[in-house]
């Protein structure tokens, strides 16, 4: 446990969530399919996805779609919100679902039900004072703009995206105070089919859509930042990166080179643009080692004025594991994790799902990002995906869950006494939802159990685990009583 003194008093405890992996009712009120609809439930999820045949659209007769009906969180919303009310939150992070405001993404004028939807979710925050964080887009592209206009790749969508983001900033700059652009927006790294709504068939495999795609994104970010500043200058408007803090596997220099440029390429490459309003210096380098035609990129002088003048207030980020680089050693075992690689640190344990768990990477994580930018930090995800079992008594007794969080806290603590600037912590999945990686609800993260299976068996009920208790005491005791 920690001194009660070392989490600041306005520390943001929450949850994270979003809308495509816990709404459902994807077809109610309006809403329009998005891309998270059209991805198949199952581990197989991405390898079907990444099939050079894949195209997106649903095939119900194929596959099952668990996102449709997500754990029904639009119906039940007030009693989800109750329970976090219960826990104590500070603060909720969610997303807002393109589609339900624009259900196919190019309309000018708004669906008014699904905008009366968020209207009532943060209300229903705000009546227990809690503090909403909204994701602006979270892998949920509206599935027209990626069939009709191929995804982020095209210009197009930078408009498509600031009337979204005006639509919704506007409604609610009144009421919403911390927002996010894009979730984690360096993820096209390695896998651009959610954040970019990219498949093989649509051009993902080709980088120079990739970074034409992640350029589109940054001007999105930019208008949506300006707009933002212009309605409620006292708006709190941050980044989302997935960050993965990475080590050498030993002490031969080619091994740290690698791991560097894998801290510049993938960690630090999109924050750089949207925290310092400017591409990095290693970008020449990246686009030559991804085989990148700088010429073949549209990026205008304006562009790059708009980044330039229109940087992000925080830095969000999700943290779960680290990984390893090695480029010496062609034998060494391979690790897994959210859409990333490396090898097998010996000194470390993993999930069930091969993420290594490494709380003192978040340490490291913090400090690194601290020193580099000296941005306010927000850990938006953070938590431990694992199959829960329910006792007879309706128990849930996750300790495993508990013990993950409880070294993650331990080690933001110790990075706030190191003297990083951390405004909150919403771990991810803070009720069951579906994964976003393999599309299972048996890949559990939440301090509340949904009895709902990979199948779509199951009463919907909602069981507090041990961790609902015990996250409950942190939040009480600001993180002094573990
Ligand atoms: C992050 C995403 O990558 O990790 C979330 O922002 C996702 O959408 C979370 O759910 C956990 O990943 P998964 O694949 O276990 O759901």
């Amino acid at each position: 446990s920690l001194p009660s003194e070392v989490f600041p008093d306005n520390f943001l405890w929450g949850g994270a969530t979003a809308a495509n992996q816990l709404e459902g009712a994807w077809d109610q009120d309006g809403k329009g399919p998005s891309i998270a609809d059209a991805l198949p439930g199952g581990k197989e999820r991405f390898a079907i996805a990444a099939q050079p045949d894949f195209k997106w659209k649903i095939d119900a007769k194929k596959y099952r779609y668990p996102n449709h009906r997500g754990i029904e969180h639009y119906q039940r919303f007030k009693e989800d919100i109750k329970l976090f009310a219960e826990m104590g939150f500070k603060c909720y992070r969610f997303s807002i679902a393109w589609s339900r405001v624009f259900p196919k993404g190019d309309e000018t004028t708004p669906n008014e039900a699904g905008l009366v939807f968020y209207d009532q979710l943060i209300d229903e925050c705000l009546k227990y004072n809690i503090e909403p964080v909204v994701t602006i887009s979270h892998y949920e592209l509206p599935l027209h703009l990626a069939t009709e206009y191929g995804g982020w790749k095209n210009r197009k969508l930078i408009a498509f995206y600031e009337n979204f983001a005006k639509v919704v900033l506007q409604r609610y700059s009144q009421k919403v105070k911390y927002w996010m652009t894009f979730n984690e927006i360096n993820s096209a790294f390695h896998f651009p089919v959610m954040s970019q709504g990219m498949v093989p068939s649509n051009g993902s495999n080709d980088k120079n859509n990739v970074f034409q795609a992640w350029h589109n994104q940054f001007v999105a970010s930019s208008l949506a930042v300006k707009y933002g500043h212009q309605l409620n200058p006292a708006l709190k408007i941050g980044c989302m990166i997935l960050y993965a803090t990475s080590y050498a596997f030993d002490a031969n220099p080619e091994n740290q080179m690698a791991n560097l440029k894998q801290m510049q390429d993938f960690n630090f490459f999109c924050a750089d643009v949207q925290v310092r309003g400017k591409y990095p210096a290693s970008t020449a380098r990246m686009l030559h080692d991804y085989h990148v035609d700088p010429k073949k990129l549209e990026i205008t002088d304006e562009d790059l004025a708009l980044i330039a003048n229109n940087t992000v207030d925080y830095i969000g980020f999700s943290y779960y594991m680290s990984m390893v680089i090695d480029e010496t050693h062609a034998d060494a075992d391979a690790s897994s994790g959210n859409l990333i690689g490396g090898v097998k640190n010996p000194f470390l344990e993993a999930s069930d799902w091969g993420w290594q768990i490494d709380p003192t990477g978040l340490r490291i994580a913090l400090n690194e990002l601290y020193d580099r930018y000296q941005k306010p930090l927000f850990v938006v995800e953070n938590g431990l995906g694992a199959y829960d079992k329910v006792e007879a008594d309706g128990a849930i007794h996750d300790e495993y869950r508990i013990d993950y969080l409880r070294k993650h806290i331990q080690a933001m603590g110790d990075a706030l006494t190191d003297g990083v600037d951390l405004m909150g912590y919403t771990p991810w999945g803070c009720i069951d939802l579906v994964s976003a990686s393999t599309g299972q609800m048996s890949k559990r993260y939440g301090f509340i159990y949904v009895d709902l299976d990979d199948e779509g068996n199951g009463t919907l009920d909602r069981l507090r685990k041990d961790s609902f208790y015990w996250y409950q005491k942190v939040i009480q005791s600001n993180g002094a009583r573990m």
